[in-house]
Formats: structure tokens, sequence, C-alpha cells
């Protein structure tokens, strides 16, 4: 058994165990959001794009996207039409240029697991946004955690990979914990452990406040109506402050 960077082994098999997720209405919402906050669509930068789910949908309603993640591997599972990719970390951004729209999706600001490293990504995010730049990032909330108190086993194949997925939350310590063990034929079986943090909607926007950037507004993931400490997921959305 070997242990690996995270999104190493799983990414073969990412798209598998997401293959309930509707990208479709996701991309709409997004969409509908930028603009209907008066987003311009020139040139875009997604941040943790993953295997480029969201990527392939968003991409063609811009003049220019680019695709990013840490996870090479991800990057790598897929073309998107017209997009450049860029692996790199989300808290310190390899560009010297702006752009109209910034996206981070699905949970991925829960991979920061520190408040430092939040604020860090908050700030690159100023950075690169042009004057009416539009930063759109979720958070997943507790109340969606707490659906994973107790350790969930589940298992399943794709292509020959085998996989197994345990998650659980501990509620003293907000850390949402999946490991994921792969297995594809005649290789050791590898294991991967990944952390989130859990914050709350009230310290998110206390990280925007503390940042060079401004909440615009805070929205119930997938809705239009305010979001609440309580919901499942948040949709933040900022802008560069001047
Ligand atoms: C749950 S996946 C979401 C992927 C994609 N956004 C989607 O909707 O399918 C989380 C992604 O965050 C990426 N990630 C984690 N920490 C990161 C960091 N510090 N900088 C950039 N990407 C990161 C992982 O590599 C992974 O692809």
């Amino acid at each position: 058994m070997r242990n690996r960077a995270n999104y190493s082994a799983l990414a073969r098999v990412y798209d598998h165990l997401m293959r309930t997720i509707d990208y479709d209405s996701w991309a709409k919402y997004l969409f509908m959001v930028h603009d209907g906050y008066g987003g311009r669509f020139g040139s875009a930068l997604e941040l943790a794009a993953g295997s480029g789910n969201i990527s392939l949908r968003l991409a063609p309603k811009f003049r220019e996207y680019v695709c990013s993640d840490l996870s090479w591997r991800m990057l790598g599972q897929k073309d998107v039409d017209g997009a450049s990719r860029v692996a790199c970390d989300m808290t310190a951004l390899p560009f010297a240029r702006e752009f109209d729209a910034m996206f981070v999706v699905f949970d991925s600001v829960n991979y920061l697991l520190e408040k430092d490293r939040v604020l860090a990504f908050l700030n690159e995010a100023a950075r690169l946004l042009g004057v009416d730049g539009l930063l759109h990032f979720d958070a997943s909330l507790e109340r969606n955690s707490l659906r994973h108190t107790t350790p969930k086993r589940s298992r399943r194949q794709s292509n020959g990979v085998a996989y197994e997925q345990v998650s659980r939350y501990d509620r003293r310590t907000k850390i949402h914990t999946n490991t994921f063990s792969v297995e594809a034929p005649n290789e050791p079986r590898v294991v991967e452990r990944h952390r989130q943090r859990i914050y709350g909607v009230k310290e998110i926007v206390e990280l925007i406040n503390a940042s060079d950037l401004e909440l615009v507004d805070c929205l119930e993931g997938f809705t239009f109506r305010g979001c609440r400490e309580e919901g499942t997921r948040a949709q933040f959305i900022a802008r560069k402050e001047f």
C-alpha cells in the first residue's frame, strides 16, 4: 500500500465518483449568478478546476478561459476546448494579468485548512481581478458534513479500477476527512486522505473583510436567496476593493 498526494490516484476515478452530480445545472447557476451581478464575459480563470467538469460548460461562455488546479493529474483527465490549463496552488497564483471572472467550485476552498491560507487565496484573487471582475466561490457548511458524522463506507469500480471511500466528520475539530483507497490491476493499492475544514459563513465573511476584496453577496447554494449559517452550501460573490 502507498500513500500518495491527494488527487493523484483518485484522478483516474474522479469522474465516476461524481457521476451523479448535475454539472449542467451547476454551470447554468454560476452563469446566471455571474450575469445577474453584472459580470463580464471576457476572460475567466477557474481555480481548483479538477478534471474540468465545470470548465467545459463555462468555457464556451467566455472569450478566454484558463483552468487551473493543484493536481496536474486532475487537469490531464480531459481537454477543455479552447481553454488553457495551468497546474498551480490557488494561494500562490503564477499570473501577472487580470481576469473578468474567477470561479472556485465544489467545496474546493474547504481544502484550505488554515485561515491564513484562505486569506492568501482571497488576496491572490484580489490581485488578479480587473475593475469590474467578480470572484465566485462556494463553501460546504457544517450541515452538509453532519450527514457524515459516523463513518460511511462505499466501494465502487470504474474501468477496472476499484475504489473505496470512507467519509467522517469531526464536529470538535471541524475537519471532514475522506479516505480513498484506489486499486488498479497489477498496481499497489494507493491511499489518499483528503482533509477539508468546515468554516462558518461568518468566518468566511470575516476573512473577506480582512482581505483586499469586498463581499458583494452571499447566497444559499444553487439559489438567489441570502445564505444561512444552517444551510448546506454557501455561494460567495466578491470583488476587488478599491
Ligand atoms: C472536490 S474537487 C473539485 C474539482 C472541480 N472543481 C469540480 O467541480 O469537479 C477539489 C479540487 O481542489 C483541488 N485543490 C485542492 N487544494 C488546492 C489548492 N491549494 N490549489 C488549487 N487546487 C486545489 C484538488 O486538486 C481538486 O481537484
